[in-house]
């Protein structure tokens, strides 16, 4: 399918069919997800597949046994890893730094990209219990007085930068499964912290959304999908 017609075929399924879908593709779709655009290519996010009978009953209850999770074939848990930024932000010094062939632009982009993940990165993600976010939010609105600066840097904003990434890998995922003609519900409807025990998480993991996959059936399309019209959420300047 092209790109649009993938987006016009999504649709939340809230019951599969009984066929089986197959898991290598569910995984190629998950390996797109992971192309997503993500803030400051951090990538603070991990994804549980699951097709195990036990854990998907065990998950299902956690969903709240919605029809969406009961009847799902697979699960997908879009899990947000806000505490491994630091890991991240080494990662991505390492990675430029191979890239680089020493030529003049590739040295600049080093350099660049070191300051950014030494020094800016650790300044927006760093925090003691959520307590220096508080005067980090003071010092940034004083300079905000005099120049434009970043304003989104207490722990709950990071938290929410790493769940807007994650939240574009799971649409990355939901498109491309749309694409193969399989179908998918998000759902965030879930006792978050019971999915992290049955899944033996990090006590630090945060679930973004599960992700019920299968084949749709007609009753699992829960009539026409509506959308406020167009002229009230568009702004052309
Ligand atoms: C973050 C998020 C959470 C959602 N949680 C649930 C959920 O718990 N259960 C459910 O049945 N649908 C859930 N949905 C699906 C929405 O209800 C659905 O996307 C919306 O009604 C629009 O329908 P459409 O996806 O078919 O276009 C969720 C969607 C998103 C994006």
């Amino acid at each position: 399918m092209k790109v649009s017609e993938a987006i016009k075929y999504r649709r939340s399924v809230r019951v599969f069919d009984d066929k089986n879908i197959d898991s290598e593709k569910v995984k190629n779709c998950l390996i797109n997800a992971t192309l997503a655009a993500n803030s400051s290519n951090l990538q603070l996010w991990e994804f549980v597949h699951v097709e195990d009978k036990k854990i998907l009953k065990e998950l299902s209850k956690a969903c709240f046994n919605q029809n969406a999770a009961k009847t799902a074939k697979q699960l997908v848990v879009i899990v947000v890893r806000k505490d491994l930024w630091s890991e991240r932000a080494k990662w991505n010094i390492k990675e430029i730094k191979d890239q680089s062939n020493k030529n003049d632009i590739t040295i600049k982009r080093l350099n660049q990209a070191t300051v950014y993940y030494n020094k800016i990165i650790p300044t927006l993600y760093f925090d003691l219990f959520g307590l220096l976010g508080f005067f980090k939010s003071l010092i940034f609105q004083a300079i905000g007085l005099f120049r434009p600066t970043m304003r989104q840097v207490t722990s709950t904003d990071t938290r929410i930068v790493a769940h807007k990434s994650a939240a574009l890998a799971a649409q990355n995922f939901m498109i491309s499964m749309a694409g193969i003609g399989y179908d998918t519900c998000p759902m965030e409807g879930s006792d978050t912290l019971l999915v992290k025990k049955i899944l033996k998480l990090n006590r630090k993991a945060e679930i973004s959304m599960v992700i019920g996959c299968g084949l749709r059936t007609e009753k699992g399309i829960y009539g026409e999908q509506l959308r406020v019209p167009f002229n009230q959420v568009y702004t052309y300047i």
